[in-house]
């Protein structure tokens, strides 16, 4: 992994650029990173906020030989391992809430966005997005979201290097992801639900413009949420957002 890394000041996405790649045939492991996106985007067509220098923003070509809907097991697979690279180098703790965002202390610090080019059943390629808040002040936050995302220098009094913290970051995808053509999903699921928010406890679904609460019971072979519903029927759902009322 990063055997290939492309660098950008500023460009679109690092999304658009590793699609471009994908298709032209980039190797497994190739890395888009930039300094500043002007049209970064999250989940759902959200925009995502990554001005100039304050964050690592890059995107990852995996090329993996599993089917099409394994996908989302490497998602949950590098979201285990970024909260395994930030708490390397802090003494915070940091959680999962599904399927792919890292929190610490109750806000939102990085997001994952991974979106697929499957042919027949196979997949091409994978591009994974990740975005990691670490140079922001507080101030930058508040006019762009009422739900305050965090950053690295908020949560820790102290401004990171961005070059060694994506080193660490992609030694423990790849080592996780070794681990995974070894093992298979169960041990990166095990640790998935060791750091998941809210696991075992009741939560908000919205799927499909309804929202209902249930239990979040955990995550099945695939990656899909396992929610119980008030009657005691498990749901399994591959698309939805789930929320909770702080306090
Ligand atoms: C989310 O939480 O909604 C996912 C956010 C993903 C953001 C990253 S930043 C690098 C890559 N390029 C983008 O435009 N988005 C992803």
């Amino acid at each position: 992994l990063g055997s290939r890394v492309i660098f950008e000041k500023t460009t679109d996405s690092t999304q658009v650029i590793a699609h471009h790649l994908g298709r032209e045939g980039a190797q497994h492991g190739t890395v888009v990173v930039a300094d500043e996106q002007v049209k970064g985007r999250g989940r759902l067509n959200r925009t995502w906020y990554s001005k100039k220098g304050d964050g690592i923003w890059m995107s990852l070509i995996l090329r993996p030989e599993v089917e099409p809907q394994q996908a989302p097991q490497l998602t949950l697979l590098s979201a285990v391992a970024i909260v395994e690279a930030l708490e390397e180098i802090t003494d915070l703790a940091f959680y999962i809430k599904w399927p792919n965002d890292i929190y610490v202390h109750d806000h939102k610090i990085a997001g994952i966005l991974t979106e697929m080019q499957a042919e027949q059943d196979q997949i091409n390629y994978i591009v994974q997005g990740i975005g990691l808040n670490v140079n922001q002040n507080r101030e930058d936050f508040n006019m762009i979201s009422d739900n305050e995302p965090t950053s690295l220098k908020i949560e820790t009094g102290m401004a990171w290097n961005r070059r060694p913290l994506i080193q660490v970051i992609l030694q423990q995808i790849e080592r996780l992801y070794e681990r995974y053509l070894k093992e298979g999903f169960l041990p990166i699921k095990t640790m998935w639900e060791e750091r998941a928010y809210r696991l075992g406890q009741p939560i908000m679904v919205s799927s499909k413009n309804q929202n209902w609460q249930g239990i979040f019971k955990g995550i099945d072979q695939d990656g899909a949420l396992i929610v119980t519903d008030q009657k005691g029927r498990d749901h399994v759902l591959y698309s939805a957002e789930i929320n909770w009322r702080s306090g």
